[in-house]
């Protein structure tokens, strides 16, 4: 049985709880660098008593950002703005740090939430200063209205595939613990996946195999540039939640390619990849997809998206529908949700020297490393 203190691994990585921050974009990076709002945003979430922080969406090339806020992993100088941030920080937390690395896809050159339209089109076309074109398996805009975007040649498709491979080598140099690839949210490798994004008449496109083939390359591609036991995980949307799109059979195919090829670990969110989804989201509305998964493929899972309760993550786990469990706004409401979630359940936790006095729980361990 397995419950959300009980350590855990994710191959030769050691997490102290099944808590994980999952990544969140903070639209607040100059040129790909992250900024002081990043050593905030992190620093905070590093002494919040989870397991695990995987650091938000980071771009493996500039046109693969969401936003021209976000932040990259392209170049010496987006290297070395996040290893000024991640040494400032990690000095004072020992808690194991990923990164999700993406590609933004069709979806990318968009404004930041704060910015854009409300609710409506936030993407910023190529003819404005701060947009660009932006790439994807076929020209098909996300928004109906929206510049489409150019269909990748094979040339493109390679470029990505190295684009991915020489970001995991600069995160691993990093001294990042684990890797997650994006291929969730309507983002360039679910793009590829979803028939209703590709409509490819190539190597890419049309059947399962064909969909399946660039994500794989990356993964394929991203573990050949890492140490061979460097954790390299996946987040993928599980379904599109629209008809005739990306679903719960099609993820467990490719899960069971991804396990085959070294994958340890799926993150299984949902959706993201049209606008005509049809999503009911409540308490826990995706952790029957990793439910699904986990038992299907016999691989170990994330379950996310509103997991709000410590109650709630408990009982996900005890039924082992998941591995670990990810809280992601419930953290930015209260960065120590996992102190009130020791609490409740009246297990340890780990928290900063400094803050001990602010806690209630008698048997606080020392974060620091030293
Ligand atoms: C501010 C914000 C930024 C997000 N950025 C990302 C991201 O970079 N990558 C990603 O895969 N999901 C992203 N998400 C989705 C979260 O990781 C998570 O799956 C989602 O919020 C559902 O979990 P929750 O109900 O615990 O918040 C973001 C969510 C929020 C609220």
């Amino acid at each position: 049985m397995i419950h959300l203190f009980e350590p855990w691994h994710i191959g030769q990585l050691k997490l102290e709880n099944r808590i994980v921050i999952p990544p969140m974009c903070q639209y607040s990076a100059e040129n790909g660098c992250m900024t002081d709002w990043h050593r905030i945003h992190i620093g905070s979430m590093l002494t919040s008593g989870a397991g695990l922080f995987i650091i938000e969406a980071t771009a493996v090339a500039p046109e693969g950002r969401i936003s021209p806020y976000c932040v990259g992993l392209w170049s010496d100088d987006t290297a070395k703005a996040m290893q000024a941030v991640l040494t400032s920080v990690r000095r004072y937390s020992a808690m194991p740090v990923a990164i999700q690395l993406s590609h933004a896809g069709r979806k990318a050159s968009t404004n930041a939430p704060w910015l854009g339209e409300d609710g409506g089109d936030r993407s910023i076309a190529p003819d404005q200063p701060s947009g660009w074109q932006t790439l994807a398996p076929s020209a098909l805009p996300f928004f109906p209205d929206g510049t489409p975007p150019k269909a990748m040649t094979e040339h493109d498709i390679d470029r990505v595939v190295q684009d991915f491979a020489q970001a995991a080598r600069r995160a691993e140099a990093l001294g990042i613990d684990g890797i997650e690839l994006h291929m969730a949210h309507g983002y360039l490798m679910h793009e590829f996946l979803s028939p209703l994004s590709n409509q490819r008449t190539d190597d890419y496109g049309g059947s399962l195999t064909n969909r399946m083939r660039l994500p794989l390359q990356v993964f394929k591609a991203v573990k050949a540039a890492v140490a061979a036991d460097f954790p390299v995980w996946v987040r993928i949307s599980a379904t599109d939640w629209i008809e005739g799109g990306w679903d719960l059979a099609q993820s467990i195919s490719l899960c069971r390619e991804l396990k085959q090829l070294g994958c340890p670990l799926i993150h299984v969110s949902t959706g993201g990849l049209a606008l005509e989804q049809n999503i009911s989201a409540g308490p826990g509305y995706q952790v029957s997809f990793s439910d699904a998964i986990r038992k299907a493929v016999g691989i170990d899972t994330i379950a996310v998206g509103l997991i709000n309760e410590p109650e709630q993550a408990e009982s996900i786990l005890v039924s082992q529908q998941a591995d670990a469990i990810a809280v992601g706004r419930g953290l930015l409401h209260n960065p120590h949700w996992p102190w009130r979630a020791a609490e409740k359940l009246n297990r340890q936790i780990s928290t900063a020297p400094q803050y001990w006095r602010g806690t209630t729980h008698p048997n606080q361990k020392n974060l620091f490393k030293k």
